[in-house]
């Protein structure tokens, strides 16, 4: 008989014993990503095979230290992933690798330093409030993943471009969606290794989806120019105006359409599935589900959240968290070696890919007690004092870290703290979904819920 916490048990991706052969990864990562994580990897520190190259998936907090922060340079970004984000956002701050990087960085960074944040809240307190207004709208039984895409869209729309005269967020979304359902896939060429000038069948099918987006984000760019800023202070402002603390160098407007277009796409996708994650979760487990809300109506009576509200909601913000360690939106991330170095004790050559499988360190048996059961506790003062920092990476880590984590922190805590307070969230009829990565870790049948206002 199933006891308490198996029922309950968040749904995960049964995992293969060993590690896939080529032409079962490659059937695999078309289908889920985290099909060719195996279960070896759950449960050690460093998993290595071949497949073409030599592969190692890292789950040991010493080595992540390494790749992350202490040995940076001879580990970049895997060329694969590079690849398949190159077409739509071009040389961007998170495709560029050295000088080309650092100065974007440098450049970057203030934009989205913690005060510039918190002025941007405002913006994310409007759209939580319609964000829960077309909740009472909607009906009973809701899928939540499109109502949150609606949601942090509509932050990034009013944030990143103050409104949406030059989008047209239908075609837009539609665009996002047709990239990452082409392009956006790892072909068999990514993995064998071919030559950049071979065309991808996925990367043919996708140059529609980025001529849409990149002449929405265009136009957007172009009207701000020709109509100054006119007094509004959001993200494009910022970044027309950001200049390299060292040398003063601008960027050019196709510096800026890729920088925009990343953030568009970055800045909503993964918020919203963290929230369509932390609902389901909390429909799953009523009383964390309570907890969170006597929380946010303490703090928040029927007002909407914001800024100021967060530090008297901590809870909260362990919800989120919890729910981005079984559920980190980036899943999974890949890197090259340059030069001989040793992780975990182990060998690593030129030219090795390493995978980072940000979702079996989340769940591993050696770093998580219960690692598989949902329990925002994880994220206590207490359990996250003198924890190794490198054991939960839903961000990433050292110089590479997201840019934009306070932003997406800011804007999930103030939707699911609005939403919590005013509405009760039940499992719906259809089964649990089942976490699915191409790029980003999404529920396969979307997440749907019961919903009745308070
Ligand atoms: C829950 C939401 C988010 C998650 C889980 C997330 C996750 C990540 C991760 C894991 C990385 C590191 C990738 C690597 O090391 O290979 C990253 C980098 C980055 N993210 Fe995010 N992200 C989120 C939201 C955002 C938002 C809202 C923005 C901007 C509006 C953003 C912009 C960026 C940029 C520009 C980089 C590249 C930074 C660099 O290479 O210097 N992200 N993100």
């Amino acid at each position: 008989m199933l006891d308490r916490a198996s029922k309950t048990l968040p749904p995960t991706v049964p995992p293969p014993e060993r590690p896939l052969s080529i032409l079962q990864t490659i059937r695999a990562s078309r289908r889920n990503v985290l099909e060719i994580i195996p279960a070896l990897a759950y449960r050690q520190p460093m998993v290595s095979g071949r497949l073409g190259a030599r592969w190692h998936m890292v789950q040991d907090p010493g080595a992540l230290r390494r790749i992350f922060l202490e040995n940076v340079a001879n580990f970049p970004k895997a060329e694969v992933m590079i690849r398949m984000l190159r077409p739509a956002v071009g040389n961007s701050l998170f495709t560029s690798d050295g000088e080309s990087w650092r100065w974007q960085r440098r450049t970057v960074a203030p934009v989205f330093a913690q005060r510039n944040v918190v002025a941007l809240a405002p913006l994310m307190t409007v759209t939580a409030e319609r964000a829960a207004q077309r909740l009472s709208a909607s009906g009973r039984e809701v899928e939540m993943v499109g109502q949150m895409l609606s949601a942090t869209f509509d932050v990034i729309c009013e944030v990143a471009l103050s409104g949406r005269e030059h989008f047209d967020a239908d075609a837009y979304a539609d665009a996002i969606m047709r990239y990452f359902e082409t392009a956006g896939k790892a072909s068999l060429l990514d993995f064998l290794q071919m030559p950049d000038w071979m065309p991808r069948p996925g990367a043919l099918l996708g140059r529609g989806a980025v001529r849409t987006m990149h002449a929405m984000v265009s136009r957007a760019i172009e009207a701000r120019r020709r109509a100054g800023s006119g007094g509004v202070d959001d993200l494009l402002d910022h970044m027309l105006k950001a200049q390299d603390p060292e040398t003063g160098r601008r960027m050019t407007p196709t510096d800026l359409l890729h920088n925009m277009q990343f953030f568009i796409v970055a800045g909503h996708e993964t918020t919203a599935l963290a929230l369509a994650w932390s609902l389901m979760l909390l429909a799953m487990h009523p009383d964390a589900q309570d907890r969170a809300r006597e929380e946010a109506r303490a703090a928040l009576g029927v007002a909407a959240a914001g800024a100021g509200h967060l530090e008297s909601m901590p809870y909260v913000r362990q919800v989120i968290e919890e729910a981005m360690r079984l559920y980190p939106p980036v899943g999974l991330l890949a890197r090259n070696t340059r030069e001989r170095d040793i992780l975990a004790g182990r060998e690593v050559r030129p030219k090795d890919v390493i995978f980072l499988p940000i979702y079996a360190l989340h769940r591993h048996e050696m770093w998580w007690d219960r690692p598989n059961e949902f329990n925002p506790e994880n994220f206590s003062p207490a359990a996250i004092d003198g924890r190794d920092r490198f054991l939960y990476l839903p961000f990433g880590a050292g110089p590479r870290v997201c840019v934009g984590a306070n932003f997406a922190m800011m804007q999930a805590q103030i939707i699911l703290a609005t939403l919590i307070a005013r509405f009760h969230f039940e499992p719906g009829t259809r089964r649990a979904p089942v976490p699915t990565m191409s790029m980003t870790v999404r529920p396969d049948n979307g997440v749907w819920l019961k919903c009745k206002g308070i």
